[in-house]
């Protein structure tokens, strides 16, 4: 069996329900405590075994590949000023020469295009994807359980998390079939569908483990749900010839695509850290009090 040293992270997508904010920034640079959201993604991915990050990137996206690049004037300036533990926080941080590749999804075509839009980066070996809107805090990354599931299963492994029932069509839904490892056989999945034509409330929740089979079957998918190239689609077609696992993740989702996900990701990951913990739990203690809905 293939190890899984590869992960995409498709982050083409607009922002538009962050404007004005994304207007220059990319969402996915937008801050959650004192990192941008894409840092909690790839630290998972890297928790994992990822050796190689694989960004789809669109316009205005530049800022991005900075971000992964080492910023020569700013090492020099700590340097100089003695500023030992930022410096080692940046070089924790730094991808080493030739591990993080950068490919353009020329337009929006949905995740479906901007994932095989990734295919010769990812080459012959199965591969991880990671939405960026979606961070999750546990004691073990999602991804590192998918892996342990992976090693048992082969095949194909995503990620899944029980909705509300009157949600599935927000997310692609799965059914369910014998457990197995950590998780569960996949029976079927779909895109966005109504409450009544759903076949569970598991539904797919950002993460993924694929066979590079399914670029060929992206490179002639039709358009589906939301008149976009639709992943879920192209994978039922893989689940033809190969098996599809589930991984029902646990820890806490945040969807850092929508405002209210933000601001609470924000508020998780500083309740998580011991450095500002007890000031963050006094001050929204006191705010809670205090400000009054604008009129
Ligand atoms: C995408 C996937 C969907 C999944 C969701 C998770 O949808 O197509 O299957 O459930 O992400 O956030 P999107 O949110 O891009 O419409």
């Amino acid at each position: 069996m293939k190890k899984v040293r590869k992960a995409v992270f498709p982050v083409a997508g607009l922002g538009t329900r962050f404007l004005p904010a994304t207007k220059a920034i990319p969402k996915e640079m937008l801050t959650v405590v004192d990192r941008p959201v894409i840092q909690y993604v790839v630290d998972e991915a890297q928790e994992a075994g990822i050796d190689h990050l694989i960004f789809v990137t669109g316009r205005n996206k530049g800022v991005i590949e900075d971000y992964f690049d080492i910023q020569v004037e700013l090492s020099n300036t700590l340097a100089e000023r003695g500023k030992t533990a930022e410096l080692q926080l940046l070089d924790d941080l730094q991808p080493k020469p030739g591990t993080a590749s950068f490919t353009r999804q020329q337009a929006p075509l949905g995740l479906g295009h901007a994932i095989w839009c990734a295919r010769d980066l990812v080459g012959n070996e199965p591969f991880a994807i990671l939405l960026p809107d979606m961070i999750m805090q546990a004691e073990k990354g999602c991804l590192a359980e998918m892996v342990a599931l992976y090693e048992k299963t082969g095949g194909n492994v995503i990620s899944v998390e029980e909705c509300d029932p009157q949600e599935t069509n927000k997310y692609g839904i799965v059914g369910k079939g014998g457990d197995v490892g950590n998780g569960f056989r996949i029976t079927g999945m779909v895109e966005k569908p109504k409450p009544e034509d759903a076949p569970s409330n598991y539904s797919i929740s950002g993460r993924y483990i694929l066979q590079p089979e399914i670029f060929d079957i992206l490179a002639t998918q039709e358009k589906g749900a939301g008149n976009e190239i639709q992943l879920t689609d192209g994978m039922l077609k893989l689940a033809e010839s190969q098996d599809f696992a589930a991984y029902p993740f646990t820890g806490r989702t945040f969807d850092c695509g929508s405002k209210e996900g933000f601001i609470e990701a924000n508020v998780a990951f500083a309740l998580y850290r011991p450095d500002i913990r007890d000031k963050v739990i006094g001050n929204m203690e006191r705010l809670m009090q205090t400000v009054k809905p604008a009129e």
